[in-house]
């Protein structure tokens, strides 16, 4: 390869709008749904998620990702101009057509990009930073926009108690840039895999199920996630565990060698589970699943962009980012900051 890949700049941005186990708890015992905020805590870790304004935004996710981008170019002291290609994960677009980036392109002006969209679900984030590397390494692209970035609460099934106290809304964004190969600050390896017999483990189905008609205008159903969280749970504890350990043996480091673990915040007994698993002490895994839910392609590139912030991640240190997500998609990245 001739170039590697760097983050130079990180933003993140949630809707206003805090829903806490208490909020929650209230409104779905309006529906007859039963559940408290000792409950949420305990299983999940979860206080409170973010849910964006539907009425407010013509499209509220892809302006979430617009907002976070924006941060992420001004910590890189870059302009949208400078961007030649925009990748948005998501898997809650606002809309099937136009697609999220090609919206963010145009709000941002930055008019010399080219957008697409892509779904990986909760990996998307680790799927996009590893399309941008290839690009950058090709020699394609210099400047790269990834956003993680979901509305993910309109489709929540608020009768499964189960699946809709997890999730939130929110964005996070990186700029990834072009340095010499050989450069020390860059990501140094990646590792995707996906697993397609585990589709109905986590899903929405279909638009057109048992609809398909073609004069009697087929519209799209109103699709509710559908979700077994027990074998998730199981599957998820597993293949992070497998995952940062390959990532990590393919450089020959190991645990001690990484400064920050960054895993998807799907549940906070998972990520405990998985550190403990690991070896990883708590106060070197970062966390941010409390404050915002699962936020799905989000939860990376927020909790990354949070520790950057406070000064938590310092150059030179090394950090394992780890990815699950329905499909089942999974992905693990080292990159030295
Ligand atoms: C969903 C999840 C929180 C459930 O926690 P759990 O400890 O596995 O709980 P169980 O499903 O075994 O349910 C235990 C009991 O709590 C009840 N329960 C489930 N949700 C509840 C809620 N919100 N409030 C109160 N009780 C609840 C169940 O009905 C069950 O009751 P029962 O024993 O009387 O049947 C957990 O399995 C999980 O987080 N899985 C991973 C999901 C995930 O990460 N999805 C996204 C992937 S990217």
């Amino acid at each position: 390869m001739t170039f590697a890949a760097k983050i130079t700049g990180t933003g993140s941005a949630f809707p206003p709008h805090r829903v806490t186990n208490a909020d929650l708890s209230r409104e779905l015992a309006r529906l007859g749904v039963e559940t408290n905020d000792r409950w949420i805590r305990e299983r999940t870790g979860i206080r409170e998620r973010r849910y964006a304004d539907l009425t407010k935004e013509q499209r509220p996710n892809a302006a979430l990702a617009a907002d976070a981008a924006i941060k992420a170019l001004e910590m890189a002291g870059r302009s949208a101009q400078d961007i030649d290609q925009i990748i948005i994960a998501t898997c809650t677009p606002d809309a099937l057509i136009s697609s999220a980036a090609c919206w963010v392109q145009h709000k941002i002006g930055a008019t010399r990009a080219w957008a697409m969209d892509i779904n990986a679900a909760c990996s998307g984030f680790v799927y996009g930073l590893v399309t941008a590397t290839q690009f950058i390494a090709s020699g394609q692209s210099r400047t790269i926009l990834v956003v993680g970035s979901e509305v993910i609460h309109p489709y929540l099934d608020w009768e499964d108690r189960g699946s809709c106290i997890l999730f939130g809304d929110g964005a996070g964004a990186a700029v990834v840039e072009q340095v010499p190969a050989d450069s020390e600050h860059r990501i140094l390896s990646w590792h995707l895999s996906s697993d397609g017999k585990y589709w109905d483990l986590l899903y929405v189905p279909p638009f057109h199920q048992g609809k398909l008609d073609f004069l009697n205008h087929t519209s799209c159903q109103d699709s509710k996630m559908i979700m077994n969280g027990r074998e998730i749970f199981k599957v998820a504890v597993r293949t992070l565990t497998d995952f940062a350990l390959l990532a990590l043996d393919s450089q020959s480091l190991t645990v001690e060698d990484v400064d920050w673990f960054v895993p998807h915040q799907a549940n906070k007994r998972i990520l405990e589970a998985v550190a403990q698993r690991l070896g990883f002490p708590s106060d070197r895994v970062l966390i941010n699943v409390d404050r915002y839910g699962n936020t799905s392609a989000a939860t990376i590139p927020t909790v990354l962009d949070e520790a950057v912030r406070e000064g938590r991640i310092q150059k030179g240190q090394l950090l394992l980012l780890d990815a699950f997500g329905a499909g089942f998609t999974y992905g693990a990245m080292l990159i030295r900051w």
